[in-house]
């Protein structure tokens, strides 16, 4: 009994996602799959698991190696992988130093600032080689990193964020790139757990046409994480504006360093790319989790890079010659992997735009895209949602010409999938609608453009040598075609996955697999599936429905924000004595959280009070985590057993049905939110 009452305790994403019926099939023009990089369909049996682990040669071969691995996978600590094992390789050689032969005239990144009357700047890959090396020389002498030391980034959509990624690669230091979004507290978190000394931020950006003051997340965060025990021994901040300081907050004597007057001693200045183990982190992402402390996943050197390029180049049909947007910020790791690693590992141009995509109005994307001739487009649903509502008729006011778009993630409405088709890919770009997380790497679920048909709302069959199993509660597996969801896993282990989370493997093995483990002690990967915390229905066909997260996980513009997270935000007032987040359905940004409080006895509800928790999470985690609204209320719904019903009152913010209450303990309380709720209005 107490089970079945546990289970109905947590709404989950899940539960409230739209049930669509089966879409008909899109197929790709005879123009795309004239110049597709992937038009073998042999490569499914290629990548079948009776070929694994050895098909991912494949990828690894995309890559160049100052050694060839001995073993291209080492299970020994399973389910702690050791890709191409024994193999020498650097990351930020294969990104930049290998295409100056035959591209370094040809633009690597292009930066686009957000201020439209501002200059784009193009920088080459001789450019971006010379200051790689010049910034990491400057880690090395100034700050005297080395190999597997840690350094945390704090950084806009700024050229300088992949160039600082990139010296750190060089040099075998692990970059943990905090989105710059985030607060200066979520900031220190980071700077904690992975025990950095150095911290790598920039004065100031622009955001929605505002300069943000950033260098003053800096002082706090430095502060924060001191009294965490982490101290920061110096803090470079580059300028937005080089040679001008954009920011109020006063530069500390001895520990702030303009990146810009370090760099007056390191003109010229050439570092040796070091060669790293493959199996080496290469950086840290941290995630939400079940938990309230963020997880450190740990992606490796070679397994990462060999992964991401290859997907790159069959998913993303990514070359040379092409212009390629990905309008994610690179803070996500949906811009390590597909705005700076995988296309510059394939000499691609990428575009990295500081802004908003409808600032200032929604032509500016389009413009961005006729401009600099994009023919790639990556972004996500909550993005795409915005463009539709504030320009449904902009795409076709301006001249440019899609091949390829992707779509990352949420799931994508059918409706919102046909708008994008259409209108901004005019009919004549593909749609990858490509499913994977932070902890992967790169994609689990695509179709490959040229190979398979789209299928809107589904993001598509396993990728070659990732074969998905969906298992119900007590792990029977649920066929293909059955009709039915469950949880999502993936049988095999590849080379993209992390390789635990930072300094926590109990916490990774538990998190990840402990659920389906067919065998504890067991050194063979077929013992360990991997729980991705999604749930899924797989058609008759292979093509994967994602219905959205199992766990405490809510996922607003396509961002992973741990309800834990958000709620011990709100318990950080003095006021609050219990907080229960929710998802609700919010028509651009796919969900957003409402927030329920109860606050502690003898305390007032006020509309200052809401504002104040309000404000308390925008300080803890950042605006993207800011309530839709803050209810405060008698007392929260609860079962018997004292657990808090949020499944309730999701359904009262989502206006469905609240289904028997009457088990509850305090089943009154749910009227008096329900006539909250009406009263008001939203
Ligand atoms: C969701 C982002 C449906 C999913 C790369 C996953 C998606 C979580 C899709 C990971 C998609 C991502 N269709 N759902 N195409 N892509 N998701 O770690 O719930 O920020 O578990 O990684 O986003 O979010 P994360």
């Amino acid at each position: 009994m107490a089970e079945k009452e546990e289970a109905g305790v947590e709404t989950s994403e899940a539960e409230i996602a739209v049930h669509w019926q089966e879409e008909g099939l899109v197929y790709p023009s005879v123009k795309f799959i004239a110049q597709a990089n992937m038009t073998d369909e042999s490569i499914y049996d290629r990548f079948s698991l009776e070929n694994f682990p050895n098909c991912f040669k494949e990828y690894a071969d995309m890559l160049t190696w100052y050694k060839y691995w001995d073993e291209i996978l080492d299970t020994s600590d399973a389910p702690c992988y050791k890709w191409f094992k024994g193999g020498l390789i650097n990351a930020s050689y294969n990104c930049v130093d290998r295409h100056l032969a035959k591209y370094k005239n040809k633009t690597a990144i292009h930066f686009v600032p957000e201020l439209e009357n501002e200059k784009t700047e193009h920088v080459t890959y001789q450019e971006l080689y010379v200051r790689v090396n010049e910034f990491a020389a400057i880690l090395q002498n100034e700050c005297g990193l080395k190999a597997g030391d840690r350094v945390t980034l704090h950084l806009p959509m700024v050229a300088e964020l992949p160039i600082t990624m990139l010296a750190c690669a060089r040099l075998g230091v692990i970059h943990s790139q905090v989105f710059g979004g985030f607060s200066a507290r979520a900031c220190a978190d980071r700077i904690v757990d992975s025990g950095s000394e150095y911290l790598i931020t920039m004065d100031a950006y622009y955001r929605a046409g505002q300069i943000q003051d950033h260098k003053e997340k800096a002082d706090i965060a430095f502060e924060a994480a001191a009294k965490d025990g982490q101290q920061v021994k110096k803090i470079l901040v580059w300028q937005r504006y080089p040679g001008k300081y954009s920011s109020k907050t006063p530069m500390v004597e001895g520990r702030d360093f303009f990146v810009n007057d370090l760099l007056k001693k390191y003109y010229g200045a050439r570092i040796d790319p070091v060669p790293m183990p493959a199996e080496a982190p290469l950086f840290l992402m941290y995630t939400s989790g079940t938990t309230g402390k963020p997880k450190g996943a740990q992606h490796s050197t070679g397994g990462y890079l060999a992964y991401v390029t290859g997907t790159s180049k069959y998913v993303q049909d990514i070359h040379p010659e092409d212009v390629y947007w990905c309008m994610a910020d690179i803070g996500w790791i949906t811009g390590h992997s597909y705005i700076v690693y995988g296309p510059l590992a394939l000499a691609a141009s990428t575009v990295v735009y500081e802004g908003v995509p409808t600032y200032p109005d929604a032509g500016r994307s389009w413009r961005i895209a006729q401009d600099l001739d994009v023919n790639i487009f990556h972004t996500a649903p909550t993005a795409i949602r915005a463009l539709r509502k504030l320009g449904p008729d902009e795409p076709k006011k301006y001249n440019y010409h899609f091949k390829h778009m992707t779509t990352v993630g949420e799931p994508i409405e059918p409706e919102v999938w046909k708008w994008y088709y259409k209108e901004v890919g005019k009919g004549e770009a593909i749609i990858v609608d490509t499913w994977w997380q932070t902890e992967n790497g790169g994609f689990l679920c695509s179709t490959l453009p040229a190979l398979k048909p789209m299928k809107p709302g589904s993001a598509g069959p396993g990728m070659p040598g990732i074969h998905p199993i969906v298992y119900d509660n007590d792990g029977i597996v649920i066929p293909a075609g059955a009709g039915k969801a469950g949880n999502i896993c993936i049988q095999n282990p590849w080379p993209g996955m992390f390789q635990t989370i930072w300094g926590d493997r109990d916490r990774f093995v538990k998190t990840y697999f402990e659920r389906y483990c067919k065998d504890p002690k067991s050194k063979r990967w077929q013992d360990w599936p991997y729980l991705t915390g999604d749930a899924a229905v797989v058609a008759q066909d292979g093509y994967v429905r994602i219905l959205g997260r199992i766990d405490d996980v809510i996922n607003v513009s396509g961002h992973r924000l741990g309800t834990k997270e958000i709620e011990s935000a709100a318990l950080t007032h003095p006021d609050v004595a219990e907080a229960a987040v929710v998802p609700v359905k919010h028509e651009i940004k796919g969900v957003e959280p409402d927030l329920y409080i109860a606050l502690k006895p003898g305390k007032e509800a006020s509309a200052e009070v809401a504002k104040a928790i309000s404000q308390c999470i925008v300080k803890e985690i950042g605006a993207i985590a800011r309530p839709r609204k803050v209810w405060i209320v008698p007392d929260m719904p609860k079962t018997r057993s004292g657990k808090i019903m949020r499944r309730v009152l999701g359904a009262i913010s989502n206006h469905t049905d609240v289904g028997d209450v009457m088990t509850l303990a305090n089943p009154e309380i749910v009227e008096a939110i329900l006539q909250m709720n009406k009263e008001s209005g939203v």
